[in-house]
């Protein structure tokens, strides 16, 4: 059975976006696969953070991740912080990652270009994004269009530490979805749907009442076309109004382009926003129990015992390769 690891960052509400490109995906592959499901709050402090803010976010993301239908029977799910053995071999790939290759992350560039005080945390983020993964002998990482950049140095990372020292990583591949790769905000429709955009009318929060996601999908910038029809380059708005229609009522994109011909975009957003609504609805509900109970905190107790049983494994194969540690007098 091939092993998956993906992990979020704890950084505010997840967005429809999270959820279309990252964790639906995780929902299904973990019938049939071994998988690892991460809260990755060290990540998160490569930005400032608000200490009972990330706290209540760890948890909050846990509740979100069970009540989307992650099954802890099925699943390991666990906070990062909580294994030491990611910061361990975070530490020995930062040592072999390359000031170059880690200035050329476009998500580097991103979090970093204009600002005053950027941590050193953020440049080396992805060693310990590729710690995580190499831990668990992955074989897969499913994740949204924007990591794939990332993808790429853990496989290089990996590849380098295997020739240089010992061959004991599995090179994972990227899995990235067919449809929702890259949710786009819902007024600037060439840009992708974060959590951390500053108007709040770009995304949907996994969290938003009903009447706010109407309001948000109402509000979304289309074109003065009246055709719905997806046209990636010319109606980007459209097409992503398309794509987050289609993942959530299961249809596809040509039916939906059917059911709404010579319909205008008012009809249109409706359903847009029926669908949204009827997906998360069920999602928000088990939320709040989750949220409440103690069942929350035995499953992260688990998930991190199981987890570290692993990652202390790799770390000691890791340590060895390097050279760390001293040599023992034999008796
Ligand atoms: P994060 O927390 O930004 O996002 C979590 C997941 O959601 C996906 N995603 C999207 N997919 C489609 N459309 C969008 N608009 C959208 N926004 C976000 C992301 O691609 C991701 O899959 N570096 C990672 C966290 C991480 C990780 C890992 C992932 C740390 N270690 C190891 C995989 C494996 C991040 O910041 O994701």
């Amino acid at each position: 059975m091939k092993t998956i690891f993906s992990g979020i960052q704890p950084s505010g509400t997840l967005t429809l976006g999270n959820y279309l490109g990252a964790i639906q995906q995780f929902v299904q592959l973990q019938e049939d696969h071994h998988c690892y499901f991460c809260i990755v709050d060290e990540h998160a402090i490569t930005v400032p953070q608000e200490r009972l803010t990330l706290r209540n976010n760890i948890r909050s993301l846990a509740a979100l991740y069970l009540a989307s239908g992650i099954d802890h029977n099925k699943a390991t799910l666990f906070v990062q912080s909580e294994v030491p053995a990611h910061t361990q071999l975070g530490w020995m790939l930062q040592s072999i990652s390359y000031m170059g290759e880690l200035e050329r992350m476009t998500q580097f560039k991103d979090k970093s270009t204009g600002k005053e005080a950027v941590s050193s945390g953020l440049l080396t983020y992805p060693s310990l994004m590729a710690a995580d993964i190499l831990l668990y002998n992955t074989d897969i990482v499913p994740v949204g269009d924007d990591q794939k950049q990332h993808l790429e140095l853990t496989r290089n990372l990996a590849q380098r530490f295997n020739n240089r020292f010992n061959d004991i990583f599995t090179v994972p591949e990227v899995r990235i979805p067919k449809v929702g790769a890259r949710i786009m905000s819902l007024q600037e429709p060439t840009k992708k749907m974060s959590k951390s955009d500053s108007n709040e009318k770009g995304f949907i929060s996994m969290l938003d009442t009903p009447k706010k996601i109407e309001k948000k999908i109402k509000s979304a910038v289309t074109d003065s076309e009246g055709i719905v029809k997806f046209d990636k380059e010319n109606k980007p708005g459209v097409s992503n109004l398309l794509t987050i229609h289609a993942i959530c009522s299961g249809k596809s994109i040509a039916e939906l382009e059917e059911a709404y011909a010579g319909k205008g975009y008012g009809d249109f957003k409706q359903g847009v926003a029926d669908a949204v609504i009827a997906l998360l609805q069920p999602i928000q509900e088990r939320y709040e129990e989750l949220l409440q109970s103690e069942e929350l905190d035995t499953i992260l107790d688990e998930g991190a015992e199981k987890a570290s049983l692993h990652a202390n494994k790799m770390v000691a194969k890791a340590k060895k390769a390097m050279g760390l540690g001293r040599v023992k007098k034999k008796k």
